[in-house]
């Protein structure tokens, strides 16, 4: 399989520092984003209102993602979603649907048309390992617990929303397991895949590591 240099897959668990690293290499290489997370918080938002998997899929098709303030504001029929689909409600959902055949291969054709020739940066669970196996430069982020519910719980309250740091411990261990040990495309890193462990790391520091590693561009 030919290797695909624009493509860069940016793997791990949540509050790994995917989104940040994501959003920094978009930026820095002008290349197109891919937060399939947010595609999975999406499909469990229009499940939630009961849609059928047909209308769910043209939903998530016509959503509107850009990047401002440095922030992904998610825009459907002129109403911004971004807080409803980032709560701690939909994230839960989002994985318990993660788990199912039909969502993932919902999902598997709207993610692989995003690639084009202007480059990609795809941030997710299995861009490296499903999606995108062919992709020429792959990255899987980890940091510890502790830390992840950390930036988590910063995130939230900049939103507004209120969080209590144990409960977020808990979902977040909940969540890694439930995500490592689905059958389906469990989170683990590419073979291929460069891990890289953000826990004492800066964002600038993640960034200047990447940059260095990324080939062909
Ligand atoms: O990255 P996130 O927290 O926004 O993702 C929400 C959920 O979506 C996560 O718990 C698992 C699921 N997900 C997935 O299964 N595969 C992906 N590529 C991205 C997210």
């Amino acid at each position: 399989m030919k290797s695909e240099a624009k493509i860069i897959t940016i793997d791990g668990p949540s509050a790994s520092g995917k989104g940040a690293l994501t959003k920094a290499l978009c930026q820095f290489l002008n290349y197109k984003i891919l937060d399939s997370g947010l595609l999975y918080r999406a499909y469990a938002y229009f499940y939630k209102i009961r849609l059928a998997s047909d209308e769910i899929k043209e939903n998530i098709t016509n959503l509107d993602i850009e990047i401002k303030n440095n922030e992904l504001i998610v825009m459907f029929k002129g109403r911004n979603l971004t807080n409803d689909l980032r709560s701690e409600e939909t994230a839960k959902l989002a994985s318990e649907l993660s788990a199912l055949k039909d969502t993932r291969a919902n999902l598997l054709g709207i993610q692989r048309a995003l690639n084009n020739e202007d480059g990609l940066v795809a941030d997710g669970r299995d861009m490296g390992t499903v999606v995108f196996p062919n992709a020429g430069n792959k990255f899987f982020l980890n940091a510890s617990v502790e830390i992840r519910a950390k930036r988590r719980f910063l995130e939230l309250q900049n939103r507004g929303q209120e969080v209590n740091m144990r409960d977020l411990i808990d979902d977040i261990k909940q969540r890694d397991l439930a995500d490592q040990s689905r059958e389906l495309s469990p989170l683990l890193p590419a073979d291929d895949a460069t891990v890289i462990d953000t826990s004492d790391m800066s964002l600038e520091e993640v960034f200047s590591f990447t940059k260095k590693l990324i080939k062909g561009n």
